[in-house]
């Protein structure tokens, strides 16, 4: 495996910046990060390991099929695709690049891989896919796909044409479904960063709806070590869920953090509620953790406070990036709700 050589696409983001930081701590592989570093690709998030030999950054499109055929010359023989728009508010105010990067992208990809034999392709896709749950159950691995916003028929659409590349070309696909991630580096449009942000500046923190939602929170570096797992370990054809088994309201996370932060109550704002808005999202990880031996290691309350001190630590880092084309967002995203 020393001369394993990855391509992790969208590994300027949140999810991708953490695994790159991770494999190179953990094996001898090279990385090749390809990704188009749009607002939510940021070079800042990988400084720290961008001189290691191993490591190679490519600016580029996944949507562009010259740009991803003269990436595969480099001798890829894994891919795993992180990029994507990832936020469902800005999927429901313009759908158009979501279908363009998360369809035609993982299209362009899938050909590549098929064409080239590549030993790998993991598709990084979302418990979202599943839509959204009453009161009881868990969504598996085999629940139908019910998505409701233009994001998640994108990723739910994505993952039926890599399933298809496995069915028809035996292309060696492997699809994770993860729950809601949190920690370092998430930009600050998420629910979590985004509360944090806001509140450190005494900001408005708005809360969809009643607050009630629910959605299955795990931090980041427990994700990382999942896709470790399933890029090593996993079966080919196979989909595995990734969950924290920590459910949570919207609102007992808005509270959790102005207690972390000593901020008070009256900083919380409810407004008019998302388009669609999923109500439950909760997963069965029984899958992963009987075939891979996976389990989850950070508990929630610590993971909060570390997450809340990084923010608190990196102001610099989104101070930067709530200005200029964040600005226009949130006025835009926010305004008369
Ligand atoms: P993110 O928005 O923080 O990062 C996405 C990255 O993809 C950015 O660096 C961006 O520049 C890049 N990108 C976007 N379009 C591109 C294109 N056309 N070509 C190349 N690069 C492009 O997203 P994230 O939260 O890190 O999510 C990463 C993946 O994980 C996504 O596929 C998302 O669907 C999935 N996921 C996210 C979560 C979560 O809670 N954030 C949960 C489950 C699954
Ligand atoms: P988000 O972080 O956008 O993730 P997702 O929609 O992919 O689950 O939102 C998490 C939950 O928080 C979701 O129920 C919507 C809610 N939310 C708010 O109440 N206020 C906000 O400002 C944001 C961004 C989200």
């Amino acid at each position: 495996m020393g001369n394993t050589h990855i391509l992790v696409t969208g590994g300027c983001g949140f999810i991708g910046s953490n695994f790159i930081r991770h494999m190179l701590s953990q094996y001898p592989y090279r990385i090749t990060n390809f990704d188009k570093l749009t607002y939510a690709g940021n070079l800042e998030n990988l400084r720290d390991i961008e001189k290691d030999r191993r490591y190679t950054f490519i600016k580029g499109d996944i949507a562009d099929k010259v740009a991803i055929e003269n990436v595969f010359e480099k001798e890829i023989d894994s891919v795993i695709n992180f990029a994507a728009e990832s936020h469902v508010d800005r999927s429901i105010m313009d759908p158009d690049a979501f279908i363009k990067t998360n369809i035609g992208g993982t299209f362009n990809l899938l050909e590549m891989a098929r064409k080239r034999n590549v030993k790998r392709f993991i598709q990084i896709s979302t418990d979202e896919v599943y839509g959204s749950l009453g009161k009881e159950g868990e969504f598996r691995e085999d629940t139908p796909l019910a998505p409701n916003s233009p994001y998640s028929a994108s990723k739910a659409s994505a993952d039926i044409l890599a399933m298809v590349y496995y069915k028809t070309y035996k292309t060696p696909v492997i699809i994770t479904r993860c729950s809601n991630n949190y920690g370092p580096y998430q930009f600050p449009e998420k629910l979590i960063p985004l509360i944090i942000t806001n509140a450190l500046v005494d900001m408005e923190l708005p809360v969809y709806g009643d607050g009630m939602n629910i959605r299955d929170w795990i931090h980041v570096l427990d994700h990382c070590e999942a896709i470790d797992a399933v890029f090593h370990k996993g079966e080919i054809g196979n989909v595995y869920n990734i969950g924290g088994e920590n459910e949570r309201t919207n609102i007992e996370i808005v509270k959790l953090i102005l207690r972390i932060l000593g901020k008070p109550e009256t900083l919380i704002k409810f407004v008019k509620d998302r388009l669609g808005h999923d109500r439950r999202y909760a997963i069965d990880s029984t899958k992963i953790k009987k075939k891979l031996g996976y389990k989850t290691k950070k508990g929630f309350k610590k993971g909060m406070e570390e997450t809340v001190g990084w923010y608190i630590e990196n102001k610099f880092w989104w101070e930067r990036i709530k200005s200029g084309e964040y600005l226009e967002y949130y006025s835009k995203m926010y305004k008369d709700r």
